[in-house]
């Protein structure tokens, strides 16, 4: 683990034209850097690299982010190993929380195991290669079953000798402690205690991590023996699960086409590669886990999978769909002919022709399902009803709303059924699921999507005991249809959204200055908008916001001690500066009052040098820090908030062409930004009191009524205050220099 002050400094030394500088060529933009995207293929340059912000961003695929999370992308890797990465690029010395005696051990097992792995790995490539039978057997092997030497290279195919000590006896030879070898699963040990290899006569495929380590093996068996693959057992180092085949090898093409095939087998990743198609993994056989998904999503999230088009393929391409959905993930789905794997279809068609069948045959997972169970009904009722729901079912996995309702819409058209009845069922499925995935909350992989319709089903009652209905209850109740209400749940994101913008862009710069008795103080953008909060009792309530606005209220003294340390240092150059404007004022022949006002003018700009500087160090401050923040979500929010588009706000001068900027105006803006949410607030507010009143207007009860008009024109006449009050607090707009 490493520390937070050293993960700090790493995150303040990395800078973003450097790092991305190794993988992309820029070139210089006015303040910005232009490149082609490295995470998609383009010819105009939409990647920007802003220097000063530390961030970068593709206005074309949107990926991007500060360096750390730029080399999670483009190096697939975890949080941790791209600080690694970039500590040891600027020779910053990690100090990893120490190990306990426990973890100590069990990480130099884990060494031990990936050291043994690599070595067999390579002796197996070698006997391939170099011996009798390696070539007699297994390089006749995989030559007859298509597979070329340069995907036996790139892959580290190799043999294991049909011998029962080969593997075992070269490594008690190298001086490898054989327990390892035998955690491993490469060594067996006999009911007499005799060591022997577990892969014998097998052509071996080693299963390499994204990482680049081999944890594991397959072996295929070339005599018809009973295993066709025997396989490394789990151990510390290989958790089945969570692994793909070819990760490695596929990782950077899955990157570069973002979309990634799924297939079965070994050879099949082997026949994708050699046909052109080399961002392509296996899940070896076994049904797609949670833990590859996951892999899978570091890289893209678009996903192809790929069956034989018998019913045991069509059957395996419906296993996994719903968690992909859930996953965020976009599935496709591709059926080969019948009888066909990837490898043998690679075999009989050259790579174009397989290629073009992939383009032409893709189908979107939802419609090919709904077609698939629907050809399976043959005007079976009950049949078609559990169709229906398990379409239905799948839709209230995707988290997007928007798709979610094109979906909608077309089962709606392809099974002939009305879009509210099949809207209501989904609806009732994601309450059941997401109740679900609250419960299983704690595996946090799986987000429970704040920013859908579903509030609004919990809202207004009607869907109150869900929980407790199957959803086979639920579908098909002849109950009247009512449309779905598509109503934002957060009706005033708008609103906070440009609040949390002026925080996160100027939050510490002073927005003005107020004058309490006899003191004078200056406040700043986040003092005065978490004073307005306080004062009316107003949150965030889009929820991603009000983790950022606590993130920077609780960030004030990490700021101020980072301020301190800025200006330290600025100090030190403020003070070089100054001797040298002093030794040049010295060494020209000025009399007495020229070297006077030359040295006044010298502290002038000096002083103009610090305050620009420190502005500038204050105002990039939150953005950087929350730029770089752990969280994927309160990460990616602030790229969105806080990227270029607001240099469009700028306020132009039409006479004289100055622009002048949003950062000038705060003491307006600010406040304006502010008034608006209230106001906001308040019309809601009177919205619903209003339709209370309609509600029970003309039902006799003239007490509740009147009740109501009057709430109703106290909080008129507070809307009317909000803009004055708030305009008074802002005692001398300007005075914030
Ligand atoms: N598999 C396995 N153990 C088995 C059978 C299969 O681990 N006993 C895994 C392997 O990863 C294999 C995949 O499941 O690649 C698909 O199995 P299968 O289609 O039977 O094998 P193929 O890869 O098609 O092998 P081949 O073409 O050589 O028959
Ligand atoms: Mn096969």
């Amino acid at each position: 683990m490493i520390d937070p002050i050293t993960a700090q400094k790493i995150k303040d030394a990395a800078d973003i034209v450097d790092v991305v500088g190794d993988y992309v060529h820029l070139i210089r933009r006015g303040a910005n850097y232009m490149g082609l995207c490295p995470f998609h293929n383009e010819r105009t340059p939409s990647f920007s690299v802003n220097k000063r912000k530390n961030f970068c961003y593709c206005f074309s695929c949107k990926k991007g982010g500060s360096p750390v999370h730029f080399l999670m992308e483009k190096e697939g890797l975890s949080y941790h190993d791209a600080l690694l990465h970039l500590a040891k690029k600027y020779g910053i010395e990690v100090v990893e929380r120490e190990l306990t005696d426990e973890e100590k051990q069990a990480q130099s097992e884990r060494e031990a195991m990936l050291v043994a792995n690599e070595w067999a790995m390579l002796k197996m490539e070698k006997d391939l290669f170099d011996t009798q039978d390696g070539r007699d057997i297994g390089l006749t092997y995989l030559y007859g079953r298509g597979v070329t030497e340069e995907a036996i290279r790139k892959f580290h195919l190799g043999y294991a000798l049909d011998k029962s000590n080969a593997l075992t006896g070269a490594a008690k030879a190298a001086g490898y402690d054989i327990q390892v070898f035998k955690n491993l699963g490469l060594t067996g040990t006999s009911q007499e205690g005799r060591e022997y290899d577990r892969f014998r006569g097998r052509v071996i495929f080693p299963i390499i991590n994204s990482a680049g380590k081999v944890i594991a093996f397959g072996g295929r068996d070339l005599k018809g023996g009973l295993a066709k693959y025997i396989n490394s057992p789990e151990s510390q180092i290989y958790k089945k699960s969570n692994e793909l085949y070819g990760i490695f090898q596929a990782r950077a093409d899955i990157v570069k086409e973002d979309k990634c095939f799924l297939v079965e087998g070994y050879l099949d990743v082997i026949g994708m590669w050699q046909s052109g198609m080399r961002n392509t993994v296996a899940s070896s056989g076994t049904a797609l886990t949670d833990g590859q998904i996951a892999l899978i999503h570091r890289f893209t999230e678009n996903i192809t999978l790929i069956y034989d088009g018998d019913a045991a393929g069509i059957k395996a391409s419906l296993r996994g769909i719903d968690m992909l959905l859930s996953h965020k993930m976009k599935v496709k789905v591709l059926l080969l002919p019948d009888g066909d794997d990837p490898d043998s279809f690679a075999r009989k068609h050259t790579p174009e022709e397989f290629r073009a069948y992939v383009a032409e045959h893709e189908t979107d997972i939802i419609r090919f399902k709904a077609q698939v169970l629907l050809a399976d009904v043959k005007g079976d009722p009950q049949k078609r009803i559990e169709a229906l729901n398990s379409v239905v079912e799948s839709i209230a996995h995707i988290q997007d709303p928007i798709s979610r309702d094109v979906y909608i819409q077309e089962c709606s058209r392809i099974l002939g059924v009305q879009e509210e009845s099949i809207a209501k069922s989904v609806a009732t499925f994601r309450g059941v699921l997401i109740e679900k995935w609250k419960r299983d909350r704690t595996r946090k992989d799986f987000p429970v999507n704040d920013n859908t319709s579903d509030r609004i089903n919990n809202a207004d009652g009607k869907n109150a005991s869900y929980a407790s209905q199957t959803p086979q209850q639920q579908f098909y109740q002849p109950s009247q249809p009512k449309p779905v209400r598509k109503e934002n749940p957060y009706p005033c994101q708008p609103l906070e959204q440009v609040v949390i913008e002026y925080c996160l862009k100027y939050g510490y710069l002073d927005l003005c200055t107020v004058f309490e008795e006899e003191d004078e103080d200056s406040i700043s953008v986040i003092d005065f908008v978490s004073e307005e909060l306080e004062a009316d009792n107003i949150t965030f309530s889009v929820p991603v916001y009000s983790r950022i606005f606590s993130l920077l209220l609780n960030m004030k003294d990490s700021y101020e001690e980072a301020l301190e340390r800025y200006t330290a240092k600025l100090n030190i150059e403020i003070e070089t500066k100054r001797r040298e404007g002093i030794a040049n004022i010295g060494a020209s022949d000025l009399s007495m009052s020229e070297i006077e006002r030359a040295e006044k003018k010298l502290e002038k700009e000096l002083e103009q040098f610090a305050f620009e500087n420190i502005r500038e160090f204050s105002k990039d401050y939150p953005g950087r820090i929350l730029a770089s923040h752990e969280s994927d979500e309160i990460r990616t929010a602030c790229i969105e908030l806080i990227r270029e588009k607001h240099q469009l706000s700028n306020i132009y001068q039409r006479d004289n062409n100055v622009i002048e900027k949003e950062e000038d105006k705060l003491e307006v803006l600010v406040p304006r930004a502010m008034t608006e949410w209230k106001n906001e607030l308040l019309n809601e507010r009177i919205k619903n009191l209003f339709k209370q009143f309609q509600e029970i207007s003309g039902k006799g009860d003239q007490e509740a009524e009147k009740n109501l008009m009057l709430e109703i024109n106290s909080l008129m006449h507070l809307r009317s205050q909000v803009a004055k009050d708030i305009g008074d607090r802002i005692i001398s707009p300007g005075v914030n220099k």
